[in-house]
């Protein structure tokens, strides 16, 4: 038994040192350590042996099994790693897996778009809170009690004196409260309506408010204005006109409105925005002499320029947040 072990544990160690290559190694590995291998017999071999050298050779023979074991484990990782093991596996012609950049969302961009043509003309830009006074959403922007604009139906109120605000003008007063004038700002924001959704409206969207006041801003300031806004964002040719309107914050008061023809159907004019000159009462609201001072207003819904601009025909678009939509832009 002492010289079966050895030679078993001898001739093991030579033919793994000359073993080059996994498939020679696996040979090996039938030879010495399958079921029917050389070690395996030897534990047969001592199940016949007399019980008083049962101890000795057990304890050999799991050695010899143990260390043919780790010498073997270890020349499978030395021929692995020499042939590349896992690292051959990668293809590198294989082409790479693009990472999906994402975009600013079609509001945003819009909404920069707009930010960045009234800073170009020395506008500033102010903000608000979206949870708003009833105080700064209607009564010092001149709305009188019965209007129907403070109506269950339009607003979100949260109790009597608070609501979700229903425009961007409240931030008007804000910054006429905060800034002596000459001041030139435009208030971009979320506003709220509960009104039924469908195609058209939706119980949130964004306005851009602007606000100018100086001792002498006129109407005619505005009209310049609002048409370079709109042949920027239109376009050069955009048709537009200014129609008489109201507004409890403005007099007088206008929309624009652009003719809008879409492809293949007939045109028709669709207001873009409200504006107008600041009600006196509004600056007096907020201490400014309108003896001395006069200012223009404007407000504009944001998802409605975009819709114009791109031809998007449902708001909803902008809110259900489906890749399809938004990666178009
Ligand atoms: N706040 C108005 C609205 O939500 C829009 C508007 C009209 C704003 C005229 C103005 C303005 O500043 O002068 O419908």
């Amino acid at each position: 038994m002492d010289k079966k072990i050895t030679e078993i544990s001898e001739s093991f160690e030579k033919e793994l040192k000359s073993v080059s290559s996994l498939k020679d190694l696996e040979e090996v590995r039938i030879k010495y350590l399958s079921r029917k291998g050389l070690i395996p017999s030897l534990f047969d071999e001592f199940k016949t042996l007399p019980k008083e050298e049962k101890p000795k050779y057990g304890k050999l023979l799991n050695e010899l099994k143990n260390s043919v074991q780790e010498k073997f484990n270890a020349r499978k990782k030395e021929l692995e790693s020499a042939s590349g093991g896992e690292a051959k596996k990668i293809d590198l012609s294989l082409p790479g897996r693009r990472k999906k950049l994402g975009t600013k969302h079609i509001l945003t961009q819009t909404t920069e778009e707009i930010k960045s043509f009234f800073k170009g003309l020395g506008f500033s830009v102010y903000e608000g809170p979206e949870v708003e006074s009833d105080h700064y959403n209607f009564e010092m922007l001149n709305f009188p009690p019965d209007h129907p604009a403070r109506d269950m139906q339009d607003t979100f109120f949260i109790n009597e004196k608070f609501l979700l605000r229903t425009h961007t003008s409240p931030v008007q007063i804000r910054l006429m409260e905060k800034v002596k004038p000459p001041l030139r700002a435009i208030m971009p924001g979320r506003v709220f309506r509960n009104e039924a959704i469908s195609a058209k409206s939706y119980c949130l969207f964004h306005q851009v408010e602007g606000l100018y006041v100086d001792t002498d801003v006129t109407f005619a300031e505005l009209k310049g204005t609002l048409i370079q806004f709109a042949k920027h964002f239109f376009g050069k040719n955009v048709k537009y006109r200014f129609r008489p309107s109201f507004f409890p914050f403005t007099e007088p008061s206008a929309e624009v409105d652009i003719w809008w023809e879409p492809k293949g159907k007939e045109g028709r004019w669709l207001e873009i925005l409200g504006c107008g000159m600041v009600d006196p009462n509004v600056l007096n609201n907020v201490g400014i002499d309108s003896e001395n001072y006069t200012g223009y207003a404007f407000g504009m819904g944001i998802e409605r320029m975009a819709m114009l601009k791109y031809g998007i025909s449902d708001i909803r678009l902008f809110y259900d947040n489906d890749n399809r939509f938004l990666e178009q832009f």
